[in-house]
């Protein structure tokens, strides 16, 4: 059985989501593909519920747990010390779970302000909850073999040679904080529509060709990766 966690973080939920049509299209492959063996995705809208922002308890429960050396998930209960941490626990540990439970993660990740929107940073400094992907036997991260692919979307564009690539602090960001959890290099995938505005702003109408064809490659990508693992079919001789 394979399991995928589907995350939608646009705050846009009228139907012109360029990330949401692609998260939407990755997981509807994923299922296709793999059949009964598919039936375990979980969706997570990030803007229809939003993860709460932290508080103090949060961070004092995790202060005590990086100075008594990170106990394990399973030993967290026993660290708590006030209503307001078990609360706070009990937000994050779900969401932990979660992540931990999947093969997969298929994240729609557009670009507000040259970085993440904040229902996506939301997910993100709660489930960094420290030491919860360290694995007790062996120290090495449970995420090792997770597969991250990442959707992401831009107004503008960013790629190499434009003149914005400095500014784009979405991508990179997300590599290092999937890489810091311990995903492995290869199961962090990246794919992303381009000039997403073109068809809306008039100074980018001129782009709206590089747009599209920025938009159909990605479509190709995410069918590729959804469709890349599944079980092999069995044959009879
Ligand atoms: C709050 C906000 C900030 C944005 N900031 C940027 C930006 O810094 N650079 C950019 O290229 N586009 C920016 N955009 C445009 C979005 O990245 C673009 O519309 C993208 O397609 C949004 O993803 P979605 O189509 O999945 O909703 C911003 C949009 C919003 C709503």
């Amino acid at each position: 059985m394979t399991s995928l966690l589907y995350l939608d973080s646009s705050a846009n939920r009228s139907g012109d989501s360029v990330s949401r049509e692609l998260t939407a299209l990755f997981a509807e492959t994923w299922r296709a593909v793999r059949g009964p063996a598919g039936d375990r995705c979980r969706y997570r809208d990030l803007a229809a519920d939003p993860v709460p922002p932290l508080d103090t308890a949060y961070c004092t429960l995790g202060r005590r747990l990086e100075r008594n050396g990170l106990p394990p998930l399973a030993d967290i209960d026993a660290w708590i010390r006030s209503p307001a941490e078990e609360r706070e626990w009990a937000l994050t540990r779900s969401l932990v779970t979660e992540l931990l439970a999947a093969d997969t993660v298929v994240i729609g990740a557009p670009m507000y302000n040259f970085s993440v929107s904040a229902l996506l940073k939301a997910w993100i400094d709660r489930v960094g909850f420290p030491g919860v992907f360290t694995d007790p036997d062996t120290g090495e991260s449970l995420l090792r073999t997770t597969k991250v692919v990442v959707i992401t979307t831009r107004g503008g564009s960013y790629g190499p040679g434009t003149p914005r690539e400095a500014w784009d602090f979405q991508t990179p960001y997300l590599r290092a904080y999937f890489g810091k959890q311990g995903v492995a290099e290869e199961n962090i995938h990246f794919v992303g529509a381009e000039l997403t505005m073109a068809a809306v702003v008039p100074h980018l109408a001129h782009q709206q060709s590089l747009a599209a064809k920025s938009l159909a490659s990605a479509r190709e990508e995410v069918t590729a990766l959804a469709a890349a693992g599944r079980p092999a079919i069995r044959t009879t001789v």
